[in-house]
């Protein structure tokens, strides 16, 4: 078998990418490692069997091994902050790319994933959380194909704030760093989000969802198992092109040309889902320096991929909208990947209709 190398080498102010490619099947082992001050990492997909000979099977939710867990590091997404913009009347996005975030999780991922899942999660949303786990996000087979974690940032709610303490002590499966969770802070989360999974996980794809999506994982395994899915430079979902970016004056979405200047956008895949291969992702944490933050997360990770030179893939299993919006759990069609605007009812009957099967 032979094999393939990917070397990222970062200093403070350049991006060096190296890739030299060969082939090979999906099946290849995973080296790290770390040199002094600069990241140098040494990485190809890891090695695991098929999804189907491996048979996919559920077991109940097991707890990751607390002793295993690490200690703080800070990563080094720039910090955003906001100023009344009287002008425009809405809120100006500017940056800091000089701060550090600290990350205040202890996890990382305690095995090789073939896939790695990361939700965005606002803190309050326990009972979403707690439906993911007991469903798609589940996976204990004992050589497990995919982990979930959850991206949910810091509250001012003290009730809130400990029990989030709680349920990351007892899942051992949420990210967080020392930000404040704000619609216009998502930005910093999917940072915070690559950079963990970066420095932490090693994994062959990962999957970015929002917390009220069903995944289909039998799907989506056997979407990217197949021989023709590329294993490399892969960024896929629903895409959007050529998206116009929107001027309106007061709109929750207006965007100034001083915050951005050109009028469409770069191809990006909405945030509710998407899926990144591993060498995508270490190169977006490369130009976190280079590409400054946008405060709308799935444009910057557009503007990322930009950069990257990694075109986008349409999807066409990535679904933003319910077939039947007036049937509210509607799951007659059975194509979707990933399915965008589920709630926590849907989630369980979805699942138990035989998307693990
Ligand atoms: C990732 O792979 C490297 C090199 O094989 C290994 O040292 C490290 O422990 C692995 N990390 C995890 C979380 O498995
Ligand atoms: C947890 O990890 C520690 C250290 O690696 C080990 O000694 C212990 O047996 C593990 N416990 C379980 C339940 O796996
Ligand atoms: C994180 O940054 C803070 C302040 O910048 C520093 O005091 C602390 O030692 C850093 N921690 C680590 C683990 O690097
Ligand atoms: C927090 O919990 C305390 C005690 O359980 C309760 O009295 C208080 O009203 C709660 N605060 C909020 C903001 O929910
Ligand atoms: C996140 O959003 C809040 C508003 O809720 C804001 O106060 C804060 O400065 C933002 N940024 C960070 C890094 O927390
Ligand atoms: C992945 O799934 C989508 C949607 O079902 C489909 O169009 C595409 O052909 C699949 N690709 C592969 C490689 O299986
Ligand atoms: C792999 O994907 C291709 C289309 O991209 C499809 O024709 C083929 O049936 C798929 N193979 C499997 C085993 O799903
Ligand atoms: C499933 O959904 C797709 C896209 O909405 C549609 O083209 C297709 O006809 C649907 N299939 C069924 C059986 O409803
Ligand atoms: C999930 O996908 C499989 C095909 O991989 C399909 O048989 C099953 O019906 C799907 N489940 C749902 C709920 O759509």
């Amino acid at each position: 078998m032979r094999s393939r190398r990917v070397v990222f080498r970062r200093s403070m102010c350049f991006v060096f990418v190296v890739a030299s490619f060969g082939y090979f099947g999906w099946k290849s082992t995973f080296r790290s490692k770390t040199v002094s001050n600069s990241v140098d990492i040494l990485k190809v997909p890891i090695e695991l069997d098929s999804p189907f000979e491996q048979g996919l099977e559920r077991s109940p939710l097991v707890e990751e091994n607390k002793s295993s867990l690490i200690a703080k590091t800070n990563l080094t997404v720039a910090s955003i902050s906001y100023e009344r913009d009287r002008q425009h009347d809405n809120l100006a996005f500017t940056h800091a790319n000089k701060h550090h975030t600290t990350l205040i999780t202890t996890s990382i991922c305690l095995k090789d994933y073939f896939l790695l899942i990361l939700v965005s999660s606002a803190p309050s949303n326990v009972g979403r959380r707690r439906g993911i786990r007991l469903t798609w996000g589940a996976e204990s087979s004992t050589r497990p194909w995919w982990k979930t974690y959850f991206l949910v940032a810091q509250t001012r709610d003290r009730n809130l704030s400990e029990s989030l303490l709680h349920e990351g002590d007892a899942f051992g499966d949420l990210i967080r760093a020392d930000y404040f969770d704000d619609y216009w802070n998502q930005t910093l989360k999917i940072q915070m989000g690559f950079e963990w999974a970066s420095r932490y996980c090693n994994f062959s794809f990962l999957l970015k969802v929002d917390d009220d999506v069903f995944v289909n994982m039998s799907a989506l395994l056997s979407n990217l198992t197949n021989r023709s899915m590329p294993k490399y430079k892969l960024y896929m979902g629903l895409l959007w092109q050529k998206l116009p970016v929107r001027r309106y004056k007061g709109d929750k979405w207006e965007v100034t040309k001083e915050e951005y200047e050109p009028d469409f956008y770069p191809d990006y895949c909405p945030g509710f889902g998407f899926v990144l291969s591993f060498d995508v992702v270490h190169s977006f944490v490369n130009l976190y320096q280079v590409v400054k933050p946008f405060k709308i997360d799935d444009v910057y990770v557009g503007m990322l991929a930009e950069r990257a030179g990694v075109r986008g893939t349409n999807n066409y299993g990535f679904r933003l909208y319910l077939p039947r919006p007036d049937v509210p759990c509607n799951f007659d069609n059975h194509s979707a990947i990933v399915w965008h605007g589920v709630t926590e009812e849907c989630v369980f009957q979805l699942f138990h209709s035989g998307a693990h099967h």
